[in-house]
């Protein structure tokens, strides 16, 4: 039933013509309004015809295979026809292998025509299917392959129990296409539900309405009643356990870190209050915490109601909570209102940047937030050295580029170094009312950077004429680097590191009289992050003797540590680096390592001697992206 109806193919190469990937380049946002109708432009990053129909919700029944590494079953989409000529359905699939495709008729489901394309290495293959009636609703029986990019399936030698394995899935930016037959476009929003069976003991939970007492018999079910874009769908499977954090927040973790989870996060509960008397309500029901296994490529992804997180972020100490804080923040900032297309990113995660901070600035107080602010100013200058001009720019042009190989902290901490600047120049009376008007006007909508400077211009600029300038605001969306007029942070915390810094590398003060035993953990990092690349091996085995940096369980502390003791070729690190690479598979906390390592020769090779020995436990792409930078095969 794989060959298509001749008519169909017509159609078929009439889309393939017209369809993704483009090879315009996208031009720069123009300084003058635009219309809001840009918010239906194709999304370059997804085969799906949106603008002809829609998913507006999706029934998944699965069956979790550990043998197989697979997921298998059905799914079923609603469909809602935008063009009454239209006749055909584009899907999203990136190695799936489909068994069936039907369609719903008067007389029941019968089987539909449909083709499978050639796999692009970007985008995957595009699934067209045609529905001569405009189907109400499509059923698709697949399974995924075990190289699926958005899943890894865990042995249990790479769980802390040891006893059972763990599967977890990442789907942003355009991975829920390896497990989900879908519209892989954030300008599509649906709602869903599923029925997952998994082997006994193990328990499955998804970014919907987890039931923590729920005891697995027959499966579980899963309902997420708000429309989502499908970055957000997620899937867990694992030995777990659950712990209350507060009325509506609580962890899941293994049993083993379960304890030290909920200690950490403990500040969740205030964290989610403050969001709300900032910004308005918390639109989601509960919110809950995963702590996953370490080769979880990414700190945190905000998979509604349910974060996931590195365990990275455990540090004893709950220094690392703006983790907490930026995840729980996209429940306004990319999952309520969220970027139509990855171009925008930005405005994803530059809002939630600025947002974090001021959670953070809520529940730690002012200094903390300065500490956040000047490390992820200094942060963004250090990192655009090494990006390309084009991609310096506030919004990104990702056409025909895989959004992963784009990533970087330019829409991050320049997006919120502007928002921080309209904070600034308007005052938070002014300014705060406007953000959460954003919030509110857009909630559950797909948005564009056109749609906010329009909201922009209108709402703020235009009520308070002077104080912005277009100039100034082509100068943040689409020059390179940061504006002229850019106000830098300030901390007296980190100021007076710096001073303390600039003594011991004078050598006017010694390792052991520098007061880092009352560092924070931003101290650390301000600390670290200002040694010249000329520090020297003898400079940090000194500051080893005092503070004990190569024995620190805290891995941000650490990778900043490991990345100054290989510049410096400081031999004391070799083993606790090796170790950390092997055990953790952070994307953030390992691929600048490597990259380090290889700008010597005999580096390299050591980088590479350790790859082959990290790289079974690797992420998909966290193995992609090393092996990338290494030049090597993955
Ligand atoms: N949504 C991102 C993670 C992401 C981005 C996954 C793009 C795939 C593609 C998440 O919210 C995030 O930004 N995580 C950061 C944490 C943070 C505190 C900046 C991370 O993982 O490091
Ligand atoms: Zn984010």
């Amino acid at each position: 039933m794989r060959l298509i109806h001749p008519a169909l193919c017509v159609c078929v190469v009439l889309l393939a013509a017209c369809s993704k990937p483009a090879e315009v380049a996208s031009p720069a946002i123009p300084a003058t309004p635009v219309k809001a109708e840009v918010a239906t432009t194709p999304d370059p990053q997804s085969y799906a015809n949106y603008d002809d129909v829609r998913v507006t919700d999706a029934a998944l029944t699965l069956d979790v295979s550990f043998e197989r590494k697979q997921l298998a079953g059905t799914v079923e989409l609603a469909l809602e026809w935008l063009d009454s000529n239209a006749n055909t359905l584009v899907l999203d699939t990136r190695d799936l292998d489909i068994a069936r495709v039907e369609r719903e008729a008067v007389s029941g489901w019968i089987e539909a025509e449909y083709d499978v394309a050639a796999r692009d290495p970007k985008f995957g293959s595009k699934l067209t299917i045609a529905l001569p009636e405009r189907a109400k609703r499509v059923r698709i029986t697949y399974n995924s392959r075990p190289e699926a990019t958005g899943l890894q399936w865990l042995d249990p030698a790479q769980t802390l129990g040891k006893s059972q394995p763990f599967m977890f899935s990442q789907s942003q930016a355009i991975h829920a296409r390896s497990w989900v037959p879908i519209q892989d476009t954030p300008a599509v929003r649906f709602t869903y539900s599923a029925n997952v069976t998994a082997p006994e003991g193990l328990r499955v939970v998804m970014s919907a309405d987890n039931d923590a007492t729920a005891t697995g018999e027959g499966g579980y079910s899963f309902r997420m009643p708000q429309a989502i874009p499908s970055y957000l769908l997620a899937i867990a499977v694992g030995e777990l356990e659950f712990r209350p954090l507060g009325a509506r927040s609580g962890v899941y973790a293994e049993k083993g870190r379960i304890e030290a989870a909920a200690n950490e996060f403990t500040d969740t509960e205030a964290m989610i209050d403050a969001t709300e008397k900032l910004f308005g309500d918390y639109r989601w029901g509960r919110y809950d915490l995963l702590v996953l296994p370490p080769s979880f490529p990414y700190g945190g992804m905000e998979n509604p109601r349910l974060t996931f997180a590195t365990p990275t972020i455990i540090a004893g100490d709950r220094s690392l909570m703006s983790l907490v804080a930026h995840e729980l923040a996209h429940s306004w900032s990319g999952n309520l209102v969220t970027n139509a297309g990855w171009r925008d990113f930005w405005l994803n995660e530059g809002f939630t940047t600025y947002v974090e901070n001021r959670i953070v600035e809520e529940v730690y107080g002012e200094e903390f937030a300065r500490m956040e602010q000047v490390l992820s100013q200094d942060g963004l200058i250090e990192e655009m050295k090494a990006i390309a001009t084009p991609d310096q720019r506030l919004v990104v042009d990702v056409v025909g580029r895989d959004p992963d190989e784009t990533f970087s902290g330019v829409p991050y901490h320049k997006g919120a170094w502007l928002l921080l600047t309209l904070e600034q120049r308007f005052g938070r009376e002014v300014f705060d009312p406007f953000l959460r008007g954003w919030f509110d006007r857009n909630a559950f909508e797909s948005v564009t950077t056109e749609d906010f400077l329009a909201y922009l211009r209108s709402d703020l600029l235009a009520k308070h004429p002077g104080k912005f300038e277009e100039a100034e605001l082509d100068a943040w969306l689409n020059q390179p680097g940061i504006p002229a007029t850019a106000v830098k942070s300030t901390s007296a915390k980190l100021a007076a590191v710096d001073a303390a810094r600039a003594e011991f590398l004078a050598g006017t003060r010694t390792a052991a009289k520098l007061p880092g035993k009352s560092w924070s953990t931003q101290e650390w990092l301000h600390f670290l992050g200002g040694l010249p690349d000329a520090t020297t091996s003898d400079q940090l085995a000194a500051l080893d003797s005092a503070f004990d940096l190569t024995g620190t369980r805290n891995a941000e502390i650490a990778f900043a540590w490991f990345k100054r003791g290989i510049a410096a070729n400081y031999e004391a690190i070799r083993d606790p680096l090796q170790a950390h690479l092997v055990a953790i598979g952070r994307r953030k906390l390992v691929v600048p390592l490597y990259e380090e390592m290889a700008k010597s020769p005999e580096g390299k090779a050591e980088a590479i001697r350790i790859f082959r020995l990290a790289a079974p436990g690797y992420h998909p792409l966290t193995r992609t992206t090393v092996a990338t930078k290494l030049g090597v095969d993955p």
